[in-house]
């Protein structure tokens, strides 16, 4: 599907194709570094094939995708898939991803949703983009670290709905024992002095759990803490 990756004679990152520009990386810091920006792709695309059993026939959905920094390791990585569907709610990131990384097997959609933090004019009714029983695995990396409560309890439901059986959902979010159910910004918490709104958004274990539960999902494996910024993995199968 992509062509032979090439490397720099400058020692630029093997990559076979488009990479974001900077100001279009979500994840502050962390991916500004074409190398990083790869690398991490590619650890997660390696990721979501031994933990939620991706393979190049799978139906992929990245939600909130930003430029699409997961179809860029699914590029570098498997170079091919049957359905890679990435969904944010910034149209200048989507916009960039569809003109730039959309192939055969390789797609963008914006939804014009709310989010405090990134979308904050959009509308209430909460989507997808997917339809039900459509996604073999979703992948929503710091997407639950900018969201309210509300929003997360609505969305682990629609990830449960779009799931077809045996799917699975690898996520990222902060959670810690012994701290409110859901909180806005915590202060002295995480590497960063977090400002706006939703820029850090945290959850006790037992509360996102319930959340989890609620939407009839369980809870395939927890690692705590290493990953952007001190959030947690998570991944999802449906029950
Ligand atoms: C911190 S960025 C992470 C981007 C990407 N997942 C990555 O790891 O590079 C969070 C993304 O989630 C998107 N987002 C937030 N709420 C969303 C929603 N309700 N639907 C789709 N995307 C959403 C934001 O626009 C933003 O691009």
């Amino acid at each position: 599907m992509f062509a032979k990756k090439s490397e720099g004679s400058t020692g630029a990152p093997r990559t076979s194709g488009a990479l974001p520009p900077s100001k279009y990386r979500m994840g502050g810091k962390h991916f500004k570094n074409d190398k990083a920006f790869i690398r991490t792709a590619v650890r997660d695309v390696k990721r979501l094939e031994s933990y939620a059993g991706l393979t190049v026939d799978s139906r992929l959905l990245d939600w909130g995708c930003g430029a699409g920094r997961l179809a860029v390791g699914v590029r570098e990585h498997l170079g091919r898939i049957a359905d890679y569907h990435g969904v944010d709610v910034q149209p200048e990131l989507v916009d960039w991803a569809s003109e730039n990384l959309a192939a055969p097997g390789f797609r963008f959609t914006c939804v014009d949703v709310s989010n405090e933090r990134y979308n904050p004019d959009g509308t209430p009714e909460r989507t997808l983009a997917a339809g039900p029983g459509s996604v073999d695995v979703l992948y929503a990396y710091s997407v639950f670290s900018h969201m309210n409560d509300e929003d997360t309890s609505a969305y682990l439901g629609l990830i449960r709905e779009a799931l077809a059986p045996g799917g699975k959902a690898f996520v990222t979010c902060f959670v810690e024992e012994d701290v409110p159910g859901w909180e806005e910004n915590p202060e002295g918490y995480g590497p960063l002095e977090w400002k706006g709104r939703l820029h850090c958004t945290r959850f006790a274990r037992w509360h996102w759990e319930d959340h989890v539960n609620a939407a009839r999902l369980a809870v395939d494996r927890f690692e705590y803490g290493r990953e952007t910024d001190g959030q947690s993995l998570y991944v999802l199968r449906v029950r």
